[in-house]
């Protein structure tokens, strides 16, 4: 089995601000993780990588596209998000593809989009009380639930299941939930509450004998 590793992106400005949403880029702890991150890829994927690429060289008679479309599943991918704080995190990382899923950005928080819970909660209290009862269906004024991004994850989900090389997945905590509860089969109903820690890794391996998960915790 192939691992699928997901990470949220570093530490942004905006987390440190306590704001949601925003393009910042990445503060002084973010952009370690990211050169932690990069190490921590090439040791762990330094192995699957060449047994990645050597499976399509059998395949060299097919046609030109299907053998460029099966070479492309063997390598080894880096997807991001196109927000600057998942782009740079993935900057130090060198010798592997990197690919930008707008899929993949962060829940759109409409109206609230730059403010921190609290503005929220005192500027829009209606706003804030509907989010707390039902998380999963709220939609942002003017931008998404969680439902909305479930449903704009399936291209994403289809092209992972279609890789046979690992995966390295950049991305943000409300998209990360989705896709986990995807992989690790969790209950929708939980998902928007699941624990998705900045600078950890989270490795998953889909094999006959289900689901094995393992954290990385690179730094505090
Ligand atoms: O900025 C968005 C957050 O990553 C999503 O967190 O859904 O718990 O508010 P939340």
């Amino acid at each position: 089995p192939r691992p699928i590793l997901l990470t949220r992106h570093g530490e942004s400005l905006d987390n440190v601000r306590g704001q949601i949403g925003g393009d910042s880029s990445l503060s002084e702890a973010g952009l370690l993780y990211s050169r932690k991150l990069a190490s921590f890829i090439e040791k762990r994927l330094a192995s699957e990588r060449t047994a990645s690429v050597s499976v399509p060289f059998v395949t060299c008679n097919l046609e030109r596209n299907i053998f460029i479309e099966l070479f492309v599943r063997y390598l080894i991918q880096i997807w991001t998000s196109t927000l600057q704080r998942s782009i740079l995190t993935a900057h130090p990382i060198i010798g592997f593809p990197k690919i930008q899923w707008r899929a993949l950005d962060e829940i759109n928080a409409g109206i609230c989009d730059g403010m921190t819970y609290d503005e929220v909660k005192k500027s829009k209290p209606e706003e804030y009380e509907s989010r707390g009862k039902d998380k999963l269906r709220y939609r942002y004024p003017r931008g998404e639930s969680y439902l909305d991004v479930i449903q704009r994850l399936e291209t994403v989900i289809i092209e992972l299941e279609r890789q046979r090389a690992p995966v390295v997945v950049i991305s943000h905590q409300a998209v990360l939930r989705a896709l986990y509860a995807y992989l690790a089969d969790r209950p929708l109903e939980e998902l928007p509450n699941i624990e998705i820690p900045l600078h950890t890794i989270i490795e998953i391996q889909m094999g006959v004998a289900g689901v094995q998960e393992k954290r990385y915790k690179l730094m505090d």
